[in-house]
């Protein structure tokens, strides 16, 4: 049974009619996504930022469900940086009370899905009560084996290597690894993402053209994709576009196009 028939009714869009089906071929193992644009998108509407992120909130919700259903494998959102507890403490708040929100309304469909939380980042720095919730659905949906997702919260990429790089040098310290031996292979092992692919595709909304500290090892050569839309209007359409220009690009990974999918 495939990935799409496999998801309940309540959760399911109509299955592809064959000419279509195509889309689901090629998809990236691991999408990752920059959110950006909620602010934006509220003051447009002379709406508070807050309002703006629970607009966003609802954006996570559809775009997690199309993922689960045309069967992506892991998806990383990009939910609070480090960079942004310097926000006023009001919004803070505000984001940690919608992030509890969802994880509580979002468990049962976690489950049904066979969905996996995970976070990245320095999440000890999480308020307690929002802690706990966390560290309680990661491990309530562990064994959930049809996707992960990732929730990148108080993260920053250049964090997450020196904390790597701090690990490794203490097993070479124990002298368990010999500097000899640390390669990229070794080296990811002590990143957040050790059991996941790298990103293949990375889309930022609202027309930044920026990485701002996400996943920086990870993304070597992950394909980039601005959408100008923002992120409380992003969903199934915009994330289908994507996702098609996407599959039309070539990968060479530093190769020429002719040496492509052969050994060089
Ligand atoms: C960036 O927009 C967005 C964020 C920093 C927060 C993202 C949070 C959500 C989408 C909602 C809660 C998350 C979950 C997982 C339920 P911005 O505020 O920087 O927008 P701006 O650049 O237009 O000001």
């Amino acid at each position: 049974m495939n990935t799409i028939t496999k998801l309940s009714k309540k959760n399911t869009l109509p299955t592809p009619p064959t000419s279509e089906r195509s889309r689901f071929d090629n998809l990236p193992r691991h999408l990752a996504i920059i959110m950006d644009g909620n602010g934006r998108w509220a003051k447009e509407r002379n709406l508070s930022r807050i309002e703006g992120h629970r607009a966003g909130a609802e954006s996570v919700r559809v775009i997690v469900r199309s993922c689960r259903k045309i069967g992506i494998p892991v998806l990383t959102l990009y939910a609070f940086s480090k960079e942004n507890w310097q926000r006023p403490s009001r919004e803070v708040q505000a984001l940690w009370r919608l992030l509890s929100r969802y994880l509580k309304s979002e468990l049962g469909e976690m489950m049904e899905n066979s969905i996996r939380l995970n976070a990245i980042g320095d999440i000890r720095e999480l308020p307690r009560t929002v802690y706990r919730l966390l560290a309680n659905t990661m491990e309530q949906t562990a064994a959930n084996r049809e996707m992960i997702l990732n929730l990148a919260l108080s993260y920053s990429g250049r964090s997450e290597i020196v904390k790597a790089a701090q690990k490794l040098a203490d097993t070479c310290v124990k002298r368990e690894l010999k500097p000899s031996e640390i390669d990229e292979a070794v080296f990811s092992t002590y990143l957040y993402t050790a059991d996941m692919p790298d990103p293949d595709l990375l889309i930022r909304t609202s027309g930044e053209r920026r990485i701002s500290n996400f996943l920086l090892w990870q993304m070597a050569y992950t394909e980039l994709y601005v959408s100008p839309v923002y992120w409380p209007d992003f969903r199934e359409p915009e994330l289908m576009e994507a996702l098609d220009d996407y599959q039309r690009r070539e990968r060479r990974f530093g190769k020429t196009g002719d040496q492509k999918g052969k050994e060089a």
